[in-house]
């Protein structure tokens, strides 16, 4: 395990490019495994924990042929899927485990699906209960964690009122629903990203959206006249991950960057808004649409970050920024607060923990709570370098990375190759760009 010294510097400059997104590269990898024929994907993400999806594909009977970042995936139909006499590994992936928990509820063969020890941890009983409702007959560890073993067989629509806000649930009971009988529906309580309703749309299944409520049209009885088609694709850049840079960029006072293709559907693109109120100053261009997915380029110029609340319907929006955001707060006018968002604590790692933790390692002041934290402006003083334990969690390093540069003295992010989960280069291209 490596750990990554961070200096501090005055500016970011030059451009960077984000690898594919993370989310649309699982989706469209698991749709074309299950497409008549041979898709390829381009720009497919280099995160670790995408190509753990295509290993899943691959031991389900997919042809996979990796190439640098084009991924040619051969599917053999809906029910083309063949049974894995190995135990698939999900590795340190929610959504491979989550999504694809959804497609083996609907195949005629058992699945044994585990994880890493982090991933092991992680409750699977939301995903779980909808498909036994529909049919599947699933065993977890205390009913709720990995490994799962999934009897999948015939399942039957039907109308879920999902609990909690989570894009990987909704699409678990979607990609079930996609082999049930009828029309499953899934009705969100708060807006989530909606790659998978994309994406269905791009590969030829019958989608409807309406409001909150999502419908599809199951293919069970259809007698193969249902399949999806395979295609040709383009990834736009990840949001989540550029946000790392456009963090970094807005800290350090005279930094210009421009970061390049980067996908801003709108259930993804809130951090902009957010970062734009705050005060940051960032421009948008060169939009393009691109299957159903908004593309475009970022230039991030250095400003006075407000700070501000994060709370309610926005936190889902901006699930995956919040570490970035709490570890920005000590550099803000007002700091940074967070409510509502005790799904944090169920993620890579306790987030809200490991935040608390390592800002205060930093000199922070920090105020812990179930659901959230409240981080101290900058009149709470300026924050010192230190000893970063991301325990094992991408986004944790790479947030505690970018404060790094802007603290007093040299930062230790231990561990620091779990950046990889999400983004193998982000510590060589930091680097680049800052000039250290
Ligand atoms: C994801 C959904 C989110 C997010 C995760 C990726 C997805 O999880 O945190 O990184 O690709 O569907 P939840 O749906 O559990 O909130």
């Amino acid at each position: 395990m490596k750990n990554e010294v961070i200096h501090a510097v005055k500016s970011l400059s030059g451009g960077v490019e984000p690898p594919g997104d993370k989310s649309i590269s699982h989706r469209y990898a698991m749709l074309a495994a299950l497409a008549d024929g041979a898709s390829e994907l381009r720009n497919f993400a280099a995160a670790r924990d995408c190509h753990s999806t295509l290993g899943c594909m691959k031991s389900l009977g997919a042809e996979v042929v990796v190439n640098g970042t084009t991924v040619q995936i051969t599917g053999h139909g809906l029910r083309g899927l063949k049974s894995s006499w190995r135990t698939l590994d999900a590795e340190n992936s929610g959504t491979t485990i989550r999504l694809l928990s959804g497609i083996l509820s609907g195949q005629q063969f058992t699945t044994k699906i585990t994880g890493d020890s982090s991933l092991q941890k992680r409750p699977m009983k939301r995903v779980v209960t909808p498909l036994r409702r529909m049919g599947a007959d699933i065993r977890a560890k205390d009913d709720n964690y990995p490994p799962l073993e999934i009897h999948g067989g015939k399942l039957q629509a039907i109308q879920y009122e999902m609990p909690m806000a989570s894009a990987q649930v909704k699409s678990a009971v979607l990609l079930a629903g996609l082999y049930a009988e009828g029309e499953t529906t899934v009705t969100e309580p708060a807006k989530t990203r909606d790659h998978t309703e994309l994406a269905l749309e791009e590969f030829g299944a019958s989608i409807h959206r309406k409001g909150r409520v999502i419908a599809i049209q199951g293919t069970a009885g259809c007698n193969g006249k249902a399949a999806l088609q395979p295609k040709s694709l383009d990834v736009p850049g990840d949001l989540s991950s550029a946000v790392f840079f456009v963090a970094a960029a807005s800290l350090l006072p005279d930094s210009d960057l421009f970061i390049g293709n980067v996908g801003l559907n709108p259930t993804r693109s809130a951090i902009l808004d957010f970062f734009t109120q705050m005060g940051a100053a960032i421009s948008v261009v060169n939009l393009v649409s691109k299957q159903g997915e908004l593309i475009g380029d970022l230039s991030v110029r250095g400003a006075h970050l407000k700070g501000g609340v994060v709370s309610g319907e926005l936190v889902a929006l901006l699930i995956d920024e919040l570490p970035m955001l709490a570890a920005l707060g000590p550099f803000t006018e007002q700091g940074i607060e967070i409510r509502d968002a005790q799904e944090l604590r169920l993620k890579e790692s306790d987030r809200i923990a490991a935040l608390a933790q390592n800002l205060k390692r930093m000199g922070a002041t920090v105020e812990e709570r179930p659901d959230g934290l409240r981080v101290e402006g900058r009149s709470a003083g300026k924050l010192h370098g230190a000893e970063i334990d991301p325990h094992g969690d991408h986004r944790i390093a790479m947030a505690f990375a970018v404060a790094g540069l802007a603290a007093a003295g040299d930062t230790v992010v231990r561990e620091a190759d779990c950046a990889a989960v999400s983004y193998p280069t982000f510590f060589a291209e930091l680097r680049r760009v800052s000039g250290s």
